[in-house]
């Protein structure tokens, strides 16, 4: 069984640097997927209450019969519950779809600039984390004008900052932003949607490492420092995208992969989506 590396957070918890993403997984199929994730070495699941499969991810930790403290959970606010009560009450309902106790990370899903409520739902996100229910907080798609504000204001720093991250879009400017501020770049669609796949860079250093295409893109994400949550449906790639860790890519070839950067996102841009 592979064993993933942890990070460590800013508040002192830590994480593993690499997870399930586990948006369009369904009942039956999702829950035997984590099983297979689990019995492999995955320990932590990404899911959120927009992918409306929290009660399938509760019921496949319930019966995989880890012990809860083996296990990580990260969901998240959705873009109709921004506000302080509108997030509590949001959260509640998140707990008990997942039968559990507490979550492991609560991320404010999108800042939808023009609610302008995200202050408000960060400080519910505080209030739970003091009640215990929330072991870290973080967001996720915030641009670096979100989080200066949300810094600004409540003097309490996310512990990670989720977004789209992959060779054809690399963010500099918010990892430099969250370098700056001990904040962890985890990376959504890491694979680019296994768009970046064909890339001829990333197919070059498949072939010069005897490794696939996938396991070099999230190879380079952990030599960059960033948690990774690749999604798939097939037990051979979950277990291909977890068998990363030995192996390197020397400076050379991550400045080759710097260069494959087209500023190309595959999703939706922060600073319009509400
Ligand atoms: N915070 C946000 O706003 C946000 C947005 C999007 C996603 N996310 C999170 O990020 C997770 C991952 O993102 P994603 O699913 O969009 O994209 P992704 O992980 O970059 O790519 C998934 C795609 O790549 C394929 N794939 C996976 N492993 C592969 C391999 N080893 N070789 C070839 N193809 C492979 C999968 O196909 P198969 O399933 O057939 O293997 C699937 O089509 C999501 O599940 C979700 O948890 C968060």
């Amino acid at each position: 069984m592979q064993t993933v590396p942890i990070i460590e957070l800013n508040d002192g918890n830590v994480v593993s640097e690499l997870g399930l993403g586990v948006f369009l997984m369904e009942t039956g199929r999702g829950e035997e997927l984590i099983h297979q994730a689990f019995d492999i070495g995955y320990r932590r699941l990404d899911t959120a209450a927009m992918y409306e499969n929290e009660e399938m991810v509760g019921q496949a930790i319930a019966s995989a019969g880890l012990p809860r403290d083996e296990v990580q959970v990260t969901t998240k606010l959705w873009n109709t519950d921004h506000g302080y009560d509108a997030a509590l009450r949001a959260f509640d309902l998140s707990l008990k779809r997942l039968q559990l106790d507490y979550v492991d990370l609560y991320l404010i899903h999108w800042p939808c600039p023009k609610q302008d409520l995200y202050v408000e739902s960060w400080r519910a996100l505080e209030f739970l984390q003091s009640q215990g229910r929330v072991r870290s907080i973080g967001v996720s798609n915030f641009l670096p004008e979100h989080l200066a504000r949300l810094i600004d204001e409540t003097g309490v720093v996310p512990v990670l900052n989720q977004i789209e991250v992959h060779p054809h879009f690399q963010q500099q400017e918010a990892r430099e932003f969250a370098d700056q501020h001990g904040i962890l770049i985890e990376a959504w669609s890491p694979l680019g949607r296994g768009a970046v796949l064909d890339d001829p860079i990333i197919q070059a250093l498949s072939r010069r490492h005897g490794r696939s295409p996938a396991q070099v893109i999230l190879r380079w994400h952990v030599q960059m420092g960033n948690a990774v949550i690749p999604k798939s449906s097939s037990p051979e790639r979950l277990r291909e995208n977890l068998n990363i860790f030995d192996f390197v890519l020397s400076d050379d070839e991550l400045q080759q992969i710097a260069d494959c950067d087209r500023a190309q996102r595959t999703g939706p841009d922060p600073a319009v989506f509400e």
